[in-house]
């Protein structure tokens, strides 16, 4: 089927109280492992887009894999970019079929980022695209986007109410303690900031940095309101975990198809289990 908005996944989710996973991809395999774990768990699902994988890949590539793997699949797929950077990069992912786009004016002051999202809706809504904005500075490292632990800055639940009724977005990513990357300690998430934004706001809360979060505080975050999950290192792993044990046992092979081929599986595996978590499975 057609790519859907992520909006119309996140409607459904907030319906049935689940969240929807959004995994990064790269490159062929971790589409296809995204979009196979969608199919056996009959889970809607979001393949997402950084800077680096535009980067890596391109987008004409990116955005060809995207839209061949939802037309071939029989659950709905958005395609969506992660942490866009300008109003220029959204326009060329929607000219290139993205159905649904990130704007991140997180480093912005609350003002630019409220006008720089309206901007963004306005082109967007005109061709059905769904809009993701980000308030509060989320930590960590995601490929060339690095926040440190000074520059972290928490939502703060009064300006998300405001930063929701100015702008109407479809989708705001908050800080609440998560982080990008690998986490060095145990990630404290807070719960009761997330409560309090869930209570004040009426749109699809995202979390972001959601890999290596202990799976309680993940159903918790989902329970309170979180509706698409974010996860990009810990399907990294899996693919990297699956590579190296053909490597570590066959040090000789020199078949792509047999080092990478066990890399998608683990992704899969590893991305089946995110969504049993998540609740979206059986929800398409
Ligand atoms: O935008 C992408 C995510 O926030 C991924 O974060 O690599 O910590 O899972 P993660
Ligand atoms: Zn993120």
């Amino acid at each position: 089927m057609p790519l859907v908005p992520v909006r119309d996944l996140l409607f459904d989710a907030r319906e049935r109280g689940y969240a929807v996973g959004a995994f990064n991809c790269n490159n062929m395999e971790i589409v296809q492992a995204i979009v196979g774990a969608a199919q056996a768990e009959r889970s809607p699902v979001i393949i997402q887009a950084s800077q680096g994988a535009i980067k890596y890949a391109g987008l004409e590539y990116i955005s060809a894999l995207g839209r061949l793997a939802a037309e071939k699949a029989t659950i709905p797929v958005a395609l969506h970019l992660d942490h866009g950077t300008s109003f220029e990069q959204v326009v060329q992912c929607i000219r290139h079929g993205f159905s649904s786009v990130m704007i991140d004016g997180s480093k912005l002051s609350f003002e630019d980022n409220v006008s720089l999202t309206l901007e963004v809706i306005k082109v967007a809504r005109a061709v059905g695209v769904s809009v993701e904005a980000e308030l509060g500075k989320i930590g960590g490292t995601e490929d060339d986007i690095t926040v440190s632990e000074r520059e972290v800055a928490l939502t703060d639940p009064q300006e998300a109410k405001e930063f929701a009724e100015r702008t109407g977005v479809d989708a705001l990513a908050v800080a609440i303690g998560t982080a990008h990357g690998v986490y060095k300690g145990k990630p404290e998430l807070d719960f009761d900031r997330l409560r309090e934004i869930s209570n004040l706001i009426d749109i699809p809360i995202v979390l972001h940095g959601s890999s290596g979060v202990p799976e309680e505080d993940i159903r918790k975050a989902v329970q309170i309101g979180v509706r698409k999950v974010n996860i990009d290192t810990d399907v990294r792993e899996a693919f990297m975990e699956g590579v190296k044990e053909v490597l570590v046992s066959s040090p000789e092979e020199i078949d792509p198809r047999k080092v990478l081929g066990p890399g998608r599986e683990k992704m899969e595996e590893r991305i089946r289990l995110k969504m049993r978590i998540f609740g979206s499975s059986g929800k398409a």
